[in-house]
């Protein structure tokens, strides 16, 4: 198993290793890996010759210093895990002074108003440090084709984006979010809940499959404030936003059209724990 720690280091040996026919696949992470992370992974060893998965906790898309702070570091048990799948992997963990070039702070970006709802409303400049970490490790590692899972779909959708707008020959592959086995989705954060709250947190998804069932007869209005109603119930969940959203362009619907795909989605704090979610309606 690789493990390189400079920029340096992983493109010396990227240029030596790749050819013409090899295919290079990149999954880009913050570690504290988990099932989720693993099964894009899986799908990109599958798919490509070479597969380098990052690890780097991009402080430039946290808003909130404590948030960072408390975000989990497991280099070690992150490596064992991906060994498992394969000792081929090359893992990429660089110091963020090595990866920003010694001045840690994000480009703006234009994201056309996909960065302006939900999380981009919530979390303050959270897809400008995103879109820098994402643009320079892909453009550092230039694989074929990268790995980003529909937990963060709104971050798929802006990486996407990102590509497209600066012609970056890179197939971005958005894969489906694996869930805990009573429904809560894979997350890093997780791993601070009580065993209490991460079984009252399967509530999320349970609200989330219920509003699916309504989606058919009922407005996205008359569901939004329904969901509302649902969390006001609760006192270890906090609702922060839902919203029904046109899964292209994601921004919130309040009349459906035919023919026009639509998703919910959803930030809850359980204590000080902020888990998103979000599925398909139709
Ligand atoms: P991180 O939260 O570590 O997630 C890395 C990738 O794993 C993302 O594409 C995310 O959507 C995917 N992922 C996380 N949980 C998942 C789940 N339960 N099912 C499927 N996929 C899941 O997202 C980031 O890191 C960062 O913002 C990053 C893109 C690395 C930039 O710093």
């Amino acid at each position: 198993m690789l493990v390189f720690k400079t920029k340096i280091d992983l493109q010396n040996h990227l240029l030596n290793n790749k050819s013409n026919k090899t295919s290079v696949g990149m999954v880009p992470t913050m570690g504290a890996l988990h099932k989720g992370h693993i099964s894009l992974v899986q799908k990109c060893v599958s798919e490509n010759n070479i597969t380098v998965v990052s690890i780097f906790v991009n402080p430039t898309q946290f808003d909130n210093s404590e948030d960072l702070k408390k975000y989990p570091s497991t280099l070690e048990e992150d490596i064992s895990l991906l060994k498992q799948v394969s000792d081929k992997i090359i893992v990429f963990s660089p110091t963020a002074s090595d990866i920003y070039d010694g001045n840690i702070i994000s480009k703006t970006y234009n994201f056309k108003g996909l960065d302006k709802v939900m999380e981009g409303a919530f979390r303050d400049n959270h897809f400008n440090g995103v879109g820098t970490i994402v643009e320079t490790l892909l453009t550092l590692v230039m694989p074929d084709n990268a790995y980003f899972g529909e937990k963060d779909y709104q971050q798929l959708a802006i990486i996407k984006n990102l590509i497209k707008t600066q012609n970056i020959p890179i197939n971005i592959i958005g894969c489906p979010i694996v869930r805990e086995a009573n429904g809560l989705a894979m997350s890093s954060r997780n791993e601070r809940l009580s065993a209490t709250l991460r079984k009252e947190a399967s509530f999320i998804y349970q609200t989330l499959m219920t509003a699916k069932k309504k989606f058919g007869t009922e407005s996205a209005l008359k569901i939004i404030e329904w969901v509302k109603s649902e969390f006001k119930n609760r006192n270890d969940l906090t609702l922060e936003y839902v919203q029904i959203a046109n899964a292209e362009t994601l921004q919130p619907v309040l009349r459906k059209q035919k023919n026009k795909k639509y998703r919910i989605f959803i930030a809850v704090y359980a204590n000080d724990v902020r888990l998103i979610d979000n599925i398909p309606l139709n």
